[in-house]
């Protein structure tokens, strides 16, 4: 008989909440590389969660295409190659990529992200967590476009997840004073006690705003936000003379169906001399190996820690999305399928 490759396809655009009601599941035929031109069938090991993927699913030009409704879900995550002529991809070779929401994708050299070998020995769920790209972005974002300064005061919304919990410990690293924020005590207990962090602030059961002003008496040098919204204005309200703001993301407003107004104090950015600078991860990926031999020393060190949520089942991949638009997810969210062979 046969065999057939399950996807999950966006079935419908979602206008607020993204859900799984939002992608259906199909069989296809299996893909058939181009084993001549150096593609690769590669199977699905482990997928990876970004907030990103709900920007993707919206009708409008961006960094990357919108996801096409009838096409397989896009997402990065670890595969290994099952058949291959590639000299540099051999069978069994674990790799890297965007192979979306399906049991089996063709990996093509020539693509615009090529599928990347994973170093030997690395376990498919610390290529995705501290080794993967949201780490990638912390230290970028972080150092590149914060640019931290020895005794700074820099707070870091999103302080739990993935890139914010990489964002703290890098920044404390570089012997700056560390305020995380988050939502759960036990995810702000975990960044005091694990992470090292100075203070954190959980902002379901505190006031934000009072206390970033108690937390940080003479204000904030760098604010790396991950939230937007109300989280980001809190922010602004507290920045230091000649502060730096690092627009990283704003997850608070990805499910928004309307544009939310504001932040209202954006004049502060004058009267301080503030920069609030975005940036995409994308554009650093000539400098991955910079990033992963720093990690790697850190990791090595015992000086970054990290928390790795994993889920399992094809079945549950649309919900588990929605784990990180709930605060559900505990570190790097991913999705297990497969183990290598
Ligand atoms: N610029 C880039 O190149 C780039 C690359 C990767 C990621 N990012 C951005 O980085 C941010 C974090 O992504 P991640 O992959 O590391 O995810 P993550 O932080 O591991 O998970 C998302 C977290 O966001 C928090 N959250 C969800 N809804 C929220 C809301 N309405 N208000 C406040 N917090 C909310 C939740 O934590 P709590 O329980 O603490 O609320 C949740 O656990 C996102 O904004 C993402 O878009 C940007």
């Amino acid at each position: 008989m046969e065999k057939l490759n399950r996807q999950w396809l966006l079935k419908d655009r979602p206008q607020g909440s993204v859900g799984p009601e939002h992608f259906e599941l199909a069989q296809s035929p299996m893909p058939e590389p181009d084993l001549a031109s150096g593609q690769v069938l590669v199977k699905t090991l482990m997928l990876g969660f970004d907030p990103a993927m709900r920007g993707w699913l919206v009708d409008e030009p961006s960094y990357l295409p919108p996801v096409a409704v009838g096409e397989p879900m896009r997402a990065s995550g670890v595969g290994q190659v099952v058949q291959s002529d590639n000299n540099t991809l051999p069978v069994g070779t674990l790799i890297q990529g965007l192979i979306n929401w399906q049991e089996y994708s063709i990996g093509d050299p020539a693509g615009l992200i090529p599928p990347a070998p994973l170093p030997a020995g690395t376990p498919p769920e610390l290529a995705l967590s501290v080794f993967g790209g949201t780490s990638l972005t912390a230290y970028f974002g972080l150092l590149d476009v914060g640019q931290p300064k020895s005794g700074e005061t820099v707070l870091v919304s999103g302080a739990a997840g993935a890139t914010g919990s990489v964002v703290a410990q890098i920044a404390r690293l570089k012997g700056c004073r560390v305020v995380g924020i988050a939502g759960s005590s036990e995810k702000c207990e975990w960044l005091s006690t694990t992470c090292k962090l100075d203070a954190v602030i959980d902002y379901k059961s505190e006031n934000l705003q009072q206390r970033i002003g108690e937390l940080c008496p003479s204000g904030v040098d760098i604010f790396f936000d991950n939230v937007g919204g109300t989280t980001l204005e809190a922010g602004i309200a507290h920045m230091a003379d000649f502060g730096r703001i690092v627009l990283c993301g704003a997850i608070s407003n990805y499910n928004d169906t309307t544009p939310q107004p504001g932040p209202r104090n954006l004049m502060l950015l004058v009267s301080r001399r503030i920069r609030m600078q975005g940036f995409i991860m994308l554009d650093f990926l000539d400098r991955t190996q910079e990033a992963i031999d720093a990690l790697t020393d850190w990791v090595l060190a015992g000086e970054i820690a990290w928390r790795v949520d994993e889920q399992e089942g094809f079945d549950n991949i649309p919900a588990t999305l929605q784990r990180l638009f709930n605060g559900s997810n505990v570190g790097k969210q991913v999705l297990k399928l497969a183990e290598p062979q």
